[in-house]
């Protein structure tokens, strides 16, 4: 079976974006693979947090993990600091990455933009999420469209290794949707739906009620020209909304079209907010009730004993690579 690991970071207002991105894919492969799946704590100081909105942060994620389909008998579900090894990991990998390749890291240049000096641990969070991947023996990595970049660093410091080192890293793949890969705002199609952007409508969070759902979609940009059809460059808004609503009700766009032929804009909005809304209501009835349970927190625990174990043995064989400590 092979091996698949990816992470959120809890930096709250998970979207419909890391939605049909990133966790609908995680639950679709828990069906055929080995799965890990981390909340990843260390990334998101790279960036100065509030200590308390953190933790709590932290378990919303997990909850959301569980709300959406992850089943801890299936697959790992637990915290990246939890697990030392991703640091260690890291700084040996950051010893074999060099300053120019993570200069040219896009996502680094937006969030550095305007700042005179960058926290150390922003320029690089890359080799953290290497490390994140590496440790695992990964095969699959199921991201969004703006993780590509690091994913072609990560196998890039792997086979760097494996050259110099002797085989030590399985080199591994992302897996990006055809549709659903990068949802974008609701309030500018043309910039990607972000957890962080100012306005609250320009999302939808997964915890979002119909009212805000459906404020969101309908007051959603869109252009003037009345047709619907599905063009990223001429018509961004409505191209978008019927992305969302493809990955939401697995209808192809094609039959979106063919649906929504000769129809206004406002039609296609009122469904859209229907078909949100039909799929984000169980999983915030079943987010209430595990967030607020003790097993949240066993869960957590044996995943992240579980994912040390695996963890420890790909350390063990990066160590005597090395020639690091003693035997
Ligand atoms: P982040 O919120 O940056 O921790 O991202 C969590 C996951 O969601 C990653 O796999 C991202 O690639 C994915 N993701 C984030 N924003 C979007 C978006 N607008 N559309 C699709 N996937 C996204
Ligand atoms: N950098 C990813 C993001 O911002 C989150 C992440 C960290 C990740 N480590 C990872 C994703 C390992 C996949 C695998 O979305």
């Amino acid at each position: 079976m092979s091996r698949v690991f990816s992470g959120v970071q809890p930096t709250g207002n998970i979207h419909i974006g890391n939605y049909l991105g990133a966790l609908k894919q995680f639950v679709e492969l828990q069906e055929e693979h080995d799965c890990i799946y981390c909340i990843v704590d260390l990334h998101s100081i790279t960036l100065p947090q509030d200590p308390a909105l953190l933790r709590k942060n932290i378990l919303d994620v997990a909850a959301l993990y569980l709300a959406v389909g992850l089943d801890p008998k299936r697959s790992i579900v637990f915290v990246q600091s939890g697990v030392p090894a991703h640091a260690e990991l890291a700084w040996i990998l950051m010893c074999n990455s060099y300053t120019g390749e993570l200069s040219r890291m896009t996502q680094f240049k937006q969030k550095n933009k305007g700042r005179e000096s960058a926290p150390a641990g922003l320029f690089t969070y890359p080799v953290l999420m290497a490390a994140d991947i590496l440790l695992y023996d990964t095969d699959i990595v199921p991201v969004g469209n703006d993780q590509k970049q690091h994913i072609e660093l990560t196998r890039d410091i792997a086979i760097r290794v494996n050259n110099v080192y002797g085989e030590t890293f399985v080199v591994p793949d992302g897996r990006f949707l055809k549709t659903g890969a990068r949802i974008m705002s609701l309030d500018d199609p043309t910039s990607k739906m972000s957890k962080s952007a100012e306005n609250p409508l320009s999302r939808i969070s997964l915890l979002d009620g119909p009212d805000i759902v459906k404020k969101a979609i309908m007051r959603s940009t869109t252009d003037s020209e009345g047709s619907i059809r599905y063009s990223r460059t001429e018509k961004p808004g409505i191209s978008n909304l019927l992305t969302i609503y493809s990955v939401f009700s697995g209808k192809s766009v094609k039959a979106l079209e063919k649906q929504y032929e000769g129809q206004g804009y406002g039609t296609l909005k009122k469904d859209l907010v229907e078909v949100v809304w039909e799929s984000l209501a169980p999983i915030q009835e079943k987010y209430k009730n595990i967030r607020e349970s003790e097993e949240l927190l066993h869960i957590l625990e044996e995943g992240a004993e579980r994912a040390a174990t695996i963890g420890a043995a790909t350390m063990k064989r990066v160590k005597d690579r090395f020639g690091l400590g003693l035997k």
